[in-house]
């Protein structure tokens, strides 16, 4: 691979980051390697356990020879980027990859002129600037353009390692000694939302600094709805209404709905809660007592691991025991109103939601579906109690106040139903009697206890949760699951020790995406195909390259076809390949066929995976880069920090630390993406 250090300029490094060499889709595919690995009569013997035998694709499939896979087309064209990990992007071959916002890149008119320095960057200037580690996207078009619209970009969290200097790799260590308070501000203005306005001007994508842009921080006023809003639990001293918080964090995937607004989804907020009750390892022991116990430990609060609470009291969960409840929840924002106040939506439940995407049931109530990104969580479904109506901006603002919270159960047969979560009913009733429950507010806030009552799957991390509206199906990504084990694998989550993770089909009975029972089967587990004991399934045309690991995000692109974004962590270092851009054949004999269409730098994980309603422009988000698992990485001798970073990924500036980017891709002859 090539050497960072041989090219002058940023621009030289990725055009040659572009140029890696590609493996064609005509290469062996896994059928092909495994039959040379292994003898057809070892398979038929069933020398290599009935398990893995099984796993894989059967005796047939295996047998498929590279003719007999290349004789089949899928419905994707471009030649796949070969699987590896270094410090670039790498695209497929003959598409254009560029940088389009960076972390600190001025996003309101206020900061326009000023340079961006992270040494002297200050907290009222991150409230401007483009935040960090940028997560979903969605595409907002102007008067219907596919050339011109407004982006919504969520901001996770912050690497302050690699943000400012002079920081160690692990805060909780050191106890935050060093996290200031002017540091702890850039952090909160750092995360949260960016609404930016972008064009495409002489086939170039770019930002307008207009006045519709936006950044939706920690000190945003928000406001509350649905049943838990107003309630005794989401009050604070600082708020006597339970129906007005400032901001939003852990922002990861979302949605976007039917009516133009855009969906943001709170998920690991219990880092964002200080305490002082400390063991000696600095790590939180608060002596949870009194009637939230269950609540507080279910959710992991306080977990601290940020400092915030340290100076601002609202986070500081010894001082105040209600924030927390107002943080875990959906929260819509309308990017064409500026001066729109954000919602915080109580009737989709309180949970580590990783997303929240939006589609409409046969008789046109707003579906939206959310993964609780933990292992052993649940998949969560709201379906809204009113209709949309098209054009009727102010009753669709109101959809997402009331309605049904279910939980999914999937059954060994193949079949499933969403439970709802509805106080005192169903196995809920008990569990309210009990006392467990007083009030519709309480199975909202503590929506995993509710599920727990009612006999939901326990999933294998469910992270996004994506409805094909041309295919009427649901994809459930399951990222992996190490707590798995023998004694509780189920037919959903059939691998123990899942580190790997798989996707699963649910196909809604009478393809409507608010009926209460559906059908359902994996379509891939993932993993190494080659490696017979990880069980592994994908369809025998997969390539050496193109198998994945970590599915986290997914989206549908304008033909109906899908595409997985994967986030190994520090699993990339037993894979030895870096996450990105997969398209997934679902359809046809070459179901289950991955292909690698863009590769992260080292250390990041790639989200957000965004089209145009033509299918000609693609934007990514490249988030945390030299990161995660970098310490695994043979070029590289860490700790990654500011001083030293794993990359110095987008500009390769040696004054510039690594910068998550969203990217925007096209084609020089202006067709559609795939
Ligand atoms: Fe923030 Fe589930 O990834
Ligand atoms: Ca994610
Ligand atoms: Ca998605």
């Amino acid at each position: 691979m090539s050497d960072p250090h041989t090219y002058p300029t940023r621009a030289a490094a990725m055009e040659a980051a572009d140029d890696e060499p590609l493996s064609p889709v005509a290469g062996d595919t896994i059928g092909d390697v495994i039959a040379r690995r292994y003898s057809r009569r070892d398979i038929m013997k069933g020398a290599l356990g009935v398990t893995a035998a099984t796993a894989l694709f059967g005796p047939a499939a295996l047998a498929a020879s590279k003719a007999e896979a290349a004789s089949v087309g899928d419905r994707f064209s471009f030649d796949e980027v070969a699987a590896g990990a270094n410090e670039y992007h790498h695209v497929a071959e003959g598409y254009d990859a560029k940088v389009l916002l960076s972390w600190g890149d001025p996003v309101c008119a206020d900061v326009q002129d000023k340079p961006f320095d992270p040494r002297t960057l200050t907290a009222e200037e991150q409230e401007y600037r483009f935040g960090y580690n940028n997560d979903y996207i969605a595409y907002f078009p102007i008067d219907g353009s596919s050339e011109h619209g407004l982006l919504c970009i969520n901001h996770e969290y912050t690497n302050e390692e690699l943000m400012f200097p002079g920081l160690g790799r692990d805060q909780s260590d050191s106890n935050f000694r060093e996290t200031t308070k002017e540091i702890a501000n850039i952090e909160m203005a750092a995360v949260g939302v960016t609404v930016v306005e972008v064009r495409k001007v002489n086939d170039k994508w770019e930002v307008v600094h207009g006045d519709r842009n936006r950044r939706i921080t920690l000190n945003t006023e928000m406001t509350i709805d649905g049943d838990a809003a107003g309630t005794a639990r989401m009050k604070t001293r600082e708020d006597s209404t339970g129906k007005r918080v400032f901001g939003t964090f852990s922002n990861c995937a979302g949605g976007k709905t039917p009516w133009g607004t855009y969906l943001t989804a709170e998920e690991n907020i219990h880092g964002g809660f200080w305490t002082e009750e400390l063991d000696a390892n600095f790590k939180p022991d608060v002596d949870h007592d009194g009637k939230y116990k269950a609540s507080y430990k279910r959710y992991r609060i306080p977990t601290r691991w940020q400092s915030w609470g340290k100076y601002h009291k609202r986070f500081n969960f010894d001082e105040e025991e209600n924030e927390p409840n107002r943080f875990g929840w959906i929260v819509e924002i309308d990017p064409e109103e500026r001066e729109s106040v954000p919602v915080k939506h109580t009737a989709l439940g309180r949970f580590f939601h990783e997303g929240a995407e939006t589609t409409l049931s046969n008789d046109g109530r707003a579906v939206v579906f959310s993964g609780d990104d933990a292992q052993n969580e649940y998949v969560y479904r709201f379906v809204s109690r009113d209709h949309y109506i098209k054009g009727n901006k102010a009753h669709n603002a109101t959809l997402l106040e009331h309605g049904t919270l279910s939980v999914a159960q999937f059954s060994s047969e193949g079949t499933g139903k969403w439970i709802p979560l509805k106080y005192g009913e169903g196995k809920l009733a008990k569990a309210c009697s009990a006392g467990k429950f007083e009030n519709q507010a309480d199975v909202l806030i503590d929506a995993r206890l509710a599920a727990d009552e009612v006999g939901a799957t326990k999933m294998d991390r469910p992270e996004d949760v994506q409805p094909n509206e041309e295919t009427r199906r649901v994809y459930v990504m399951l990222t992996n699951n190490t707590k798995r084990n023998a004694g509780t694998v189920d037919a959903a989550n059939p691998r123990p020790n899942n580190k790997f993770g798989h996707i699963i089909e649910m196909i809604p009975d009478g393809g409507d995406f608010g009926a209460d029972t559906f059908t359902w089967n994996i379509l891939v587990r993932c993993g190494d195909p080659t490696k017979m004991e990880l069980g592994a399934y994908w369809n025998a045309a997969t390539t050496e390259d193109s198998w994945f690991v970590s599915p986290d995000n997914a989206t549908v692109d304008p033909e109906g076809r899908l595409w997985i974004a994967t986030d190994q962590g520090k699993y990339w270092q037993q894979t030895g390949r870096a996450d990105g851009l997969f398209a997934l054949e679902t359809e046809g004999i070459r179901r289950g066929t991955p292909r690698m269409f863009f590769r992260v730098p080292m250390g990041a994980e790639l989200c957000g995976p965004c089209f145009t309603p033509d299918g000609k422009t693609l934007f990514l988000s490249v988030q945390h880069p030299g990161a995660d698992g970098v310490d695994g990485y043979a070029n590289f001798k860490g700790p990654s920090v500011f001083e030293n970073p794993a990359t110095r990924w987008p500009d390769f500036d040696p004054k510039m630390p690594p910068r998550p980017s969203v990217m925007v891709i096209t084609h020089p002859d202006g067709k559609e993406i795939g």
